[in-house]
């Protein structure tokens, strides 16, 4: 079989995906994401044997927002195990990421740990496994990156903490019905702080080859079982792009998570994880052009999950 020309590849998808006219809207109700480029545009892709291949601002950091949910989704089930899902669901909303409206006829158990009121349960419970939530998160991901550089963002999650009344509300909601160990001030600082992680395309691609790997981090060693990275995988196929999950399903076929930085980290289970970024959302919060793009990839190449 011939050697995939990864380079090659990637030039012919960014092509693909700017050539296609839309760009979307940054995100503007956290005042400091507003300033974006809607057009700016990296993607990478990163095989399982740890190489790593990129087009455009591939290395630029950006903020990871919901695209982090991904990663404490994954410690808070690799430390604390199942009993995870006593707190939170996992079937799709069918609403946007930050609505309220479940979750009172549903006994303050959200309907799964992407959308906000779910990764609110998340951080609270890898709050209380590991003592620090973003601390964990931050190096998890520097670690599979090796990238040291990868860090918080304080001005981006001060400016989410200024205008963050609905995960506020979501928070204490939640908390009313006994579904939050934490203080809520505690658990939003944390979930603040883990969406306002900056990192790169390169960075996103490589943190999410364990899933690619089954559960094996870079350094070999087991986060997850074979069992749980499958499940986490159908988690984002289902719920990883909110309200467009089938959208996203009919025309990427892969399980993805997008964050309103403009981040979307998908993954090729046994061949690799691919990250696109251009800020440039949709009405549902994802990339308009990071969606076009992988899109093209798997319409170019077949490598969807079907
Ligand atoms: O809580 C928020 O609204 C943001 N920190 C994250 C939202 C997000 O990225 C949703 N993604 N599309």
């Amino acid at each position: 079989m011939a050697a995939v020309d990864y380079q090659q590849l990637l030039q012919d998808v960014m092509a693909e995906a700017l050539g296609g006219g839309a760009r979307g809207r940054s995100a503007d109700y956290i005042p400091a994401l507003a300033a974006a480029d809607p057009g700016a545009f990296g993607m990478a892709i990163a095989t399982v044997d740890g190489a790593v291949h990129g087009v455009g601002e591939w290395e630029r950091a950006f903020s990871i927002q919901s695209v982090s949910k991904l990663f404490t989704l994954a410690l808070a089930l690799a430390e604390g195990g199942d009993g995870l899902w006593r707190g939170v669901g996992r079937e799709p909303s069918g609403n946007p990421f930050n609505s309220l409206v479940q979750l009172e006829t549903e006994h303050g158990i959200p309907r799964n740990p992407f959308i906000n009121a779910g990764a609110l349960v998340v951080t609270d419970r890898l709050l209380e496994l590991t003592g620090d939530a973003v601390g964990a998160v931050r190096e998890f991901l520097r670690t599979e990156s090796g990238n040291p550089e990868v860090g918080t963002d304080d001005a981006v999650a001060a400016s989410e903490a200024r205008h963050g009344h609905r995960n506020a509300a979501l928070a204490h909601f939640i908390a009313s019905y006994g579904n939050l160990r934490n203080p809520v001030d505690s658990v939003l600082a944390h979930y603040y702080a883990h969406c306002a992680i900056s990192a790169s395309c390169r960075d996103l691609a490589l943190a999410g080859l364990f899933l690619a790997r089954h559960g094996v981090r870079v350094d070999g060693s087991r986060l997850l079982s074979r069992s749980e990275a499958k499940r986490i995988n159908a988690v984002m196929l289902t719920c990883g792009t909110y309200d467009a999950a089938g959208e996203f399903a009919y025309r990427v076929g892969l399980p993805g998570k997008s964050g309103v930085g403009g981040g979307v980290l998908a993954i090729l289970p046994g061949r690799g994880s691919v990250c696109v970024w251009s800020p440039g959302l949709d009405a549902a919060g994802n990339s308009v052009l990071g969606v076009a793009a992988l899109d093209a990839l798997t319409t170019a190449t077949g490598w969807s999950v079907f």
